[in-house]
């Protein structure tokens, strides 16, 4: 979350106010509807016909679209090895097995090792699209569809981000969005789902609110309910989101702005090396990508005077290796219920080590991220760009 200030505060003082926090409310009695609201304008910004503003984050909403999918024991699911812990554990949490693809020089999804990776058991694949650098979808979507795969998107980290111009998070079957402090924009805490199968929006509804107590936002369902969890969003979320959403549009151009910037000014200058991306123009900018011959120049890149870049081999729990309690096979409360012990689960493939993905660690290990701020100014970010100039050029 880049910026957050007075609308945010005017719009929280109406809800706070309205005493009605709850999602679903009658606008006679003075209920805002602000959940309601940003549900629609951002199934419209998407270009989806249905999405679910939700409390547990990208993380909810990964789980509501792997069970709207139909994802369970037995299955397994594919994710690449570089993404934050929490898609793994999506898959777990609905008793699946994740397995791990490797990524490319786009630090996405490897297409060639996606399609090596499938087998009868593979049911669904879940492309991320890292520090707002799209992977690509047209070739997932190609693959998922020549093996009936399931599409889930990961755009935690690529809100408003777009491939060959159609929103990150419209290509898949579900697309899932996180709103966390950490996020293009957010609220604190939350997580958005789209998708334009009334089905999976049915499934993931009910899911998301304890087997759908409160639905008059979903309308008439076409499928029995059955019991869930309780991921819903309430009023105060909705506010800030409301506020936050209007706000996207202007943080996505200055961030890419300045990510063309550094690019332009720094091209062709002694050291410097750009990593590949999947679609340039739809990339949100929220890093500078470098690529490097060696991990060592890399380190040495990421750590020269001014640079403040960092590895995305070294950034913890977004890792494979570094996913600890999956790579230990660590899951849930009760043994019974880790899907590792599960019988359906016996003959997948169940094994993680640093050494089976080779091509990660090269293409993690040889890049350096340098993070952007949409609200530099133009000194800061002459500044920036100066300094790795010079530290590639001693390299
Ligand atoms: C790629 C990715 N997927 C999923 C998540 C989970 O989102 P949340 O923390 O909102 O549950 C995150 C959050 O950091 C993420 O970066």
């Amino acid at each position: 979350m880049y910026r957050m200030g007075e609308e945010e505060v005017q719009e929280l003082r109406k809800v706070l106010l309205s005493k009605q926090l709850f999602r679903v409310g009658d606008p006679s009695a003075g209920h805002l509807g602000e959940v309601e609201k940003f549900e629609k304008d951002w199934a419209n910004l998407i270009g989806t016909k249905y999405s679910l503003l939700l409390s547990g984050g990208g993380t909810a909403a990964l789980i509501c679209g792997l069970v709207g999918v139909g994802i369970g024991p037995g299955d397994e699911v594919l994710i690449p090895s570089y993404t934050f812990m929490a898609t793994a554990s999506a898959v777990l949490a609905v008793g699946a097995i994740p397995v791990i693809v490797e990524v490319d020089d786009s630090c996405t999804m490897d297409v060639s090792d996606l399609e090596k990776k499938i087998t009868p058991q593979t049911k669904a694949v879940i492309p991320v699209h890292m520090v707002g650098m799209p992977a690509n979808m047209e070739r997932i979507c190609d693959i998922a569809k020549k093996y009936n795969l399931k599409v889930i998107e990961d755009a935690c980290q690529a809100v408003g981000g777009s491939f060959k111009g159609k929103r990150l998070g419209a290509w898949g079957d579900v697309g899932t969005y996180s709103f966390n402090f950490f996020k293009i924009i957010g609220c604190g805490e939350g997580g958005g789902l789209v998708t334009n199968d009334r089905i999976i929006y049915e499934r993931a509804s009910i899911f998301h609110d304890s087997g759908t107590a409160f639905r008059p936002y979903v309308g008439e369902f076409t499928i029995p309910i059955f019991l869930g969890l309780q991921f819903r969003a309430s009023e105060i979320m909705g506010a800030i989101m409301n506020v936050q959403l209007k706000r996207l549009e202007g943080i996505l151009s200055d961030l890419r702005r300045i990510k063309r910037s550094f690019i332009d000014k720094l091209s062709g200058k002694p050291g410097i090396g750009f990593a590949r991306s999947n679609d340039i123009e739809g990339d949100c900018g929220v890093v500078v990508a470098f690529r490097f011959d060696t991990p060592e120049k890399a380190i040495n890149f990421a750590r020269s005077e001014g640079v403040n870049g960092w590895r995305p081999l070294d950034s913890g729990k977004h890792v494979w290796f570094d996913w600890k309690p999956v790579i230990d096979k660590r899951v849930g409360g009760h043994p019974a219920m880790n899907p590792y012990n599960f019988p359906q689960n016996k003959n997948l493939r169940k094994d993680y080590t640093k050494e089976m993905y080779p091509k990660s660690l090269d293409n993690l290990g040889r890049t350096v991220f340098v993070s952007i701020n949409p609200d530099w100014t133009e000194d800061e970010i002459n500044e920036r760009i100066k300094a790795c100039e010079n530290a590639a050029s001693k390299l």
